[in-house]
């Protein structure tokens, strides 16, 4: 059987993406421009930070490739604007919005060069953001390699290294492999969690465990604590849609508390995730916008309603994670303590 899952599909121009609101039901859309991209990201039929980021910027170039445009200024103007409104779809995950920095700043420097034509130009960006599709899955392997060998460096006795999850990291939320799943799928060994009101555990990551025969259990959020009270975890791995640049990390809702209980029992707690979803530009998790989703997606399960009618909802779709319960944060150059996080910042960023 071929073991690879594939959330996108993008071949000689064309863009289409798994619908995972449909799953176990496998089912491809096409996206044919950024109205497309807006509304797949919005409705979450394609989520997780880079997925969101990838999808994004392959509609952007699906319509930037068939469009003609005047001049490359006026190419410049259209990226510039395409890409805004594709980083309004969902607000928390950052890599959406540091993908589309790199995408502009890119289109103002083919604008200013005499020697690019505006051909020269599209051709620039198409490739820029192909490439994002390769480093995704090689960062990610790179994120399950440093993952694994740190959670095994602290991992005593011979028993199976247990490792806790939340949400989807793996490669419905990435271009492929994922990052947090990355980590499991290299130790192959785990337990894995329901993520409500949404199900991404039982409805994503079971999925793509059982696609591939990597063994788990599900167990409902509200379990961690048993959990952790009556079966010794290795450590928690879970993924980020923005880290601040003091480690202050935004995640699937739920993962706050995990941290909380994780610490209480002595489990290690890291954050996986590539250089594309730190976020330097805020010192800390107080500036991250946290997206609030429609009180019916806790309301109803599909078109049932299970909530009493009248009863008001609060359904944010991240919390945020202080720094200082984080033991590290897997990258792709490797496993940093939040306090050190700082040392990746570069120019650009
Ligand atoms: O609302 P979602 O499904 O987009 O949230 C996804 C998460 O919280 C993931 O943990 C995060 O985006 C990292 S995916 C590699």
């Amino acid at each position: 059987m071929d073991t690879t899952l594939e959330s996108i599909r993008w071949e000689n121009g064309k863009l289409e993406i798994l619908d995972q609101t449909l799953l176990p039901r496998t089912k491809y859309i096409p996206v044919t421009g950024v109205e497309d991209g807006w509304h797949v990201i919005r409705n979450m039929q394609v989520r997780g930070a880079p997925a969101i980021a990838i999808v994004g910027c392959l509609s952007l170039v699906a319509e930037i490739t068939k469009d003609d445009h005047r001049d490359k200024k006026s190419l410049r103007q259209d990226v510039e604007g395409k890409l805004n409104y594709l980083v309004s779809a969902r607000p928390t995950a950052v890599n959406m919005k540091i993908a589309a920095d790199e995408l502009i700043h890119l289109a103002n420097k083919l604008t200013k060069d005499t020697t690019v034509n505006i051909d020269q130009m599209k051709e620039s960006l198409i490739d820029s953001v192909e490439l994002m599709l390769i480093k995704d899955i090689a960062d990610n392997k790179a994120i399950g390699d440093f993952g694994a060998e740190e959670i095994l460096k602290h991992t005593h006795g011979d028993g199976a290294v247990k490792i806790l999850t939340h949400c989807n990291t793996g490669s419905l939320a990435t271009a492929g492999y994922g990052t947090a799943l990355g980590v499991i799928r290299s130790l192959h060994k785990k337990h894995n969690l329901e993520t409500r009101p949404y199900f991404q555990g039982a409805r994503l990551t079971a999925y793509e465990l059982v696609y591939e025969g990597i063994p788990g259990t599900l167990i409902c959020d509200d379990m961690v604590a048993a959990l952790m009270k009556s079966t010794n975890i290795s450590a928690v791995v879970v993924g980020a849609d923005r880290v601040a640049a003091n480690g202050d990390t935004a995640n699937k809702i739920g993962t706050y508390q995990i941290a909380i209980v994780a610490q209480y029992h002595n489990v290690p707690f890291y954050v996986a995730a590539p250089r594309t979803s730190i976020d330097f530009s805020i010192p800390c998790g107080d500036y991250i916008v946290i997206e609030e989703r429609p009180e019916r997606e806790m309301s109803h399960i599909k078109n049932e309603r299970i909530a009493s009618c009248g009863i008001h909802c609060w359904n944010p779709a991240f919390d945020v994670t202080p720094a200082r319960l984080i033991t590290g944060i897997i990258t792709e150059v490797g496993v940093f303590r939040p306090k050190d996080l700082i040392k990746l910042k570069t120019e650009r960023n």
